[in-house]
């Protein structure tokens, strides 16, 4: 019994303090295209329809083709299989649309300078075609029991898990008041103009939008939005967006002495930066991993993950995003050091008690961990 406690507070304790939508970690293929296809638990969802938001930006509408329903929580992410040159490449989309209609799911992607998953995805995805999906996982999620107002800052494409949360807000919680404060290049990088502007319309008197432009965020700006928003003292902040973007609104909210347990954060790790990325070890590494009650030796070659090599070896390691958000392969270190690329939703108080993260985690030769 205590056990089941102390994992739901220490979720708690997550979605209080972080939070992640996106938007975490894609990573490097590195199991071989049909073993990978064989290990991963996904599930084929089909193209119903491209929407195109910006000339960057499109939103896939996908369904089951069963017909079975697709949930998800608002502010959660799915992980997309997305077939490139031969290989599979992971990249986590957050949801855009309403969970109030788990009948399908609307997934909202931005091209990306030399990212190849959106831009393939961008470019070509079209009505029909079939994707396995990984999810939902991430923990950017609304508290329960929270009634207290919203800014939601977002930046770029940092938009799609708000506008969900912002749905799902508007829909649901007729007296709490939200603002978005929305940074972007121009005006023409704005995803969503026109459905921010109906929700607006449709919701006067509790939502506002704040729009703000230029080549990065203005701290001073952002500060001068914040003394216009009435309720801003009491309000849960919600920020997704690019690192420089969160740097600042992080400076700005703290130089507010806003606590950190009202802001929440989407956290991730960029692809570029994960594959630009050496490997830590020149050879292979041996680890011990223990699950279930049972010991297995398991091989990690340079440049793998403790996941990656867990998987291979057919070490059925429990997971969901296999990106760093979601905190469903979280291990605890017995022996030896695991490094993680970072940032990752791993709290302050799990990284004390030892735990790590499997999927974006490189172990050390002999280290032992322990999967629950
Ligand atoms: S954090 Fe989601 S599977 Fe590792």
């Amino acid at each position: 019994m205590a056990r089941p406690i102390g994992r739901w507070l220490t979720k708690l304790r997550r979605d209080l303090r972080f939070a992640a939508g996106a938007r975490v970690a894609p990573f490097a293929p590195r199991i071989p295209r049909e073993r990978e296809a064989a290990l991963l638990p996904t599930r084929r969802l089909v193209v119903r329809e491209v929407v195109r938001e910006t000339p960057d930006a499109v939103t896939l509408w996908l369904e089951d083709p069963t017909g079975a329903a697709v949930p998800f929580v608002a502010g959660q992410f799915f992980t997309l299989m997305v077939p490139v040159g031969g290989e599979i490449l992971r990249r986590a989309y957050s949801a855009s649309s309403s969970p109030r209609d788990p009948s399908k799911v609307g997934l909202t992607i931005k091209r990306v300078a030399s990212g190849r998953a959106s831009t393939h995805l961008v470019e070509t995805a079209r009505a029909g075609d079939a994707l396995e999906v990984l999810g939902p996982s991430g923990n950017f999620t609304l508290a329960s029991g929270v009634t207290a107002p919203l800014v939601l800052v977002g930046g770029g494409s940092g938009i799609t898990p708000l506008i969900s949360i912002l749905r799902e807000v508007l829909e649901t919680e007729p007296g709490r008041a939200v603002t978005l404060v929305y940074a972007n290049r121009t005006p023409h990088d704005v995803i969503f103009a026109r459905a921010l502007e109906a929700l607006a319309a449709a919701h006067a008197g509790r939502f506002v939008v704040r729009s703000l432009f230029g080549a990065t965020l203005d701290a001073a700006a952002f500060a001068a939005e914040l003394t216009k928003i009435p309720f801003v003292a009491d309000a849960e902040i919600y920020v997704c967006g690019p690192e420089p973007m969160m740097h600042v609104v992080r400076e700005v909210l703290a130089s507010r002495a806003v606590p950190a347990s009202r802001i929440h954060e989407e956290r991730f790790v960029s692809p570029q930066a994960r594959a630009a990325k050496p490997a830590r070890s020149a050879g292979a590494v041996r680890v011990k991993i223990r699950l279930a009650g049972k010991e297995h030796d398991v091989l990690v070659p340079p440049g793998r993950t403790l996941l990656e090599a867990g998987l291979a070896a057919n070490v059925a390691m429990p997971f969901s995003c296999a990106l760093g958000g979601c905190g469903a392969c979280r291990v605890k270190v017995r022996a030896g050091k695991v490094e993680m690329d970072e940032p990752t939703c791993l709290t302050e108080d799990e990284r004390a008690l030892g735990y790590v993260l499997a999927c974006v985690g490189t172990p050390s030769d002999g280290a032992i961990v322990e999967a629950s």
